[in-house]
């Protein structure tokens, strides 16, 4: 039997649910030329969101080109894949011969190579000229491209720039690039899509920053719980499986509707429910959440163990106040001892740098990751010194010496008694 959750990279229909509201205003804006920058933690849905709103368009007779920036190492690489997407987003199946290759770089004057693997997907490469070029000439040619070929055929274009938190790192003036030529383009719409919120919204609305202003922010928030409960029901009914009232709920009280996290939990529960030919129980989600935990122990331990003991004392004390508004107040720093703000700073710096800490809003600090948070109060409670005074200050700062040996690493975290 196929498991009917999934989880992982972008989903569509049936993995997909909700996100009418959204996907209604994304199709509106791109519509109407205006660009849009999708925020939001990582794996909330931003790809699947674009990608089914994309559709929608394509319907519609829209051209869509879409370039992930986080495989682009390079300029050069970028030149290349920008160009594969351009041609893969604007070249319809019906038109790849050689003729359009040449019409549509052409007209920009460039002369790249086109390969078409086995299963139909194009590759593009700039040739040694373009190469031996500027980077900079070359990629500014191949972003005046969309608005070209949309004037040229009367076609609306849009362009997707998925991992945009990437830009400033391929090269600090990439954004700046981008701008000077997309700023121009009346017939395209383009949107960035962004999971470093302090990165993204930073480059969008600090006057300082090159982005400023350039597109309508969009904070993709997580999946409603009454919309997510639906699609649990349903999918366990799909494959004959039953799932109680509370069991659903307790599904998403621990992920807090974490659209990539609750599909996770979800499937490992059903995983259970399956093997043991039982309806789905809280009881069984707990142990289902066990087991997400013992296959995450791997990874949760190797990031605690790259962590300084102060980023620890940080980290911990977020997952005990469940967030924070006031992490740099007094009171909060002296009743989960983080010592000095310039200490308290730094510390944030590297965990919002690794994605392990989002700032919601400004001055609003949260651990995202419903697993390290199950794994952080767990680390916690099983650690021998701290039982007794689980979750009190104490308890937080000898966290920060707990190692995690060997052999522990082997086992995994041990098994804990179910509520
Ligand atoms: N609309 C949705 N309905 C149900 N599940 C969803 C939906 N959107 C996303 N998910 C879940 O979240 C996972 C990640 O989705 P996706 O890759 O679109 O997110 P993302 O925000 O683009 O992630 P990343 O930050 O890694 O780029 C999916 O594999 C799926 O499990
Ligand atoms: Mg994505």
């Amino acid at each position: 039997m196929d498991d009917p959750f999934r989880y992982g990279s972008a989903v569509s229909a049936p993995y997909f649910v909700g996100r009418e509201q959204e996907m209604a205003e994304l199709e509106i804006d791109l519509r109407s030329g205006q660009d849009v920058v999708i925020i939001s933690p990582r794996r909330y849905g931003k790809t699947s969101l674009v990608l089914a709103v994309a559709e929608r368009l394509r319907k519609q007779g829209v051209s869509i080109a879409y370039l992930d920036l986080m495989p682009c190492s390079s300029k050069e690489l970028l030149a290349d894949k920008l160009a594969t997407a351009l041609y893969d987003g604007l070249v319809g199946f019906a038109d790849r011969a050689l003729h359009k290759v040449q019409e549509l770089f052409g007209g920009v004057s460039l002369r790249p190579t086109v390969t078409i693997g086995p299963d139909g997907t194009p590759s593009v490469e700039l040739g040694a000229g373009e190469r031996s070029r500027d980077v900079d000439a070359v990629l500014a040619r191949l972003l005046e491209l969309p608005q070209k070929v949309a004037h040229d055929r009367g076609k609306k274009i849009v362009v997707v720039l998925d991992e945009f938190q990437e830009a400033p790192v391929i090269d600090p003036h990439l954004p700046a690039l981008i701008r000077s030529v997309w700023q121009m383009q009346q017939h395209v719409s383009h949107v960035f899509l962004g999971s470093k919120r302090h990165v993204v919204e930073r480059l969008f609305v600090d006057q300082n920053e090159p982005m400023y202003r350039m597109a309508k922010p969009m904070i993709l928030e997580s999946i409603a719980a009454d919309t997510f409960a639906a699609y649990i029901r349903d999918r366990f009914a799909a494959t004959g499986q039953q799932i109680d009232a509370a069991a659903v709920s307790r599904i998403l009280e621990i992920t807090d509707c974490h659209p990539h996290d609750t599909q996770e939990l979800a499937s490992f529960a059903w995983g259970l429910a399956v093997a043991e030919q039982v309806t789905a129980t809280p009881e069984l989600v707990d142990r289902a959440l066990d087991r997400v935990l013992k296959a995450e122990n791997a990874r949760y331990t190797e990031i605690w163990s790259r962590l300084t003991p102060h980023q620890r004392l940080v980290l911990g004390a977020l997952v005990a106040s469940g967030g924070a508004s006031a992490i740099y107040s007094e009171s909060y720093r002296r009743h989960y001892r983080l010592g000095a703000t310039s200490s308290v700073s730094r510390s944030l710096k590297a965990l919002l740098r690794d994605d392990l800490v989002e700032e919601t809003s400004p001055g609003e600090y949260r651990v995202p990751d419903t697993y390290l948070r199950a794994w952080l109060a767990r680390l916690t409670a099983t650690s021998t010194t701290l039982t007794v005074q689980a979750r009190d200050t104490i308890t937080l700062s000898e966290m920060v010496a707990v190692e995690i040996e060997p052999l522990t690493l082997a086992r995994g975290l041990p098994e804990l008694p179910h509520k």
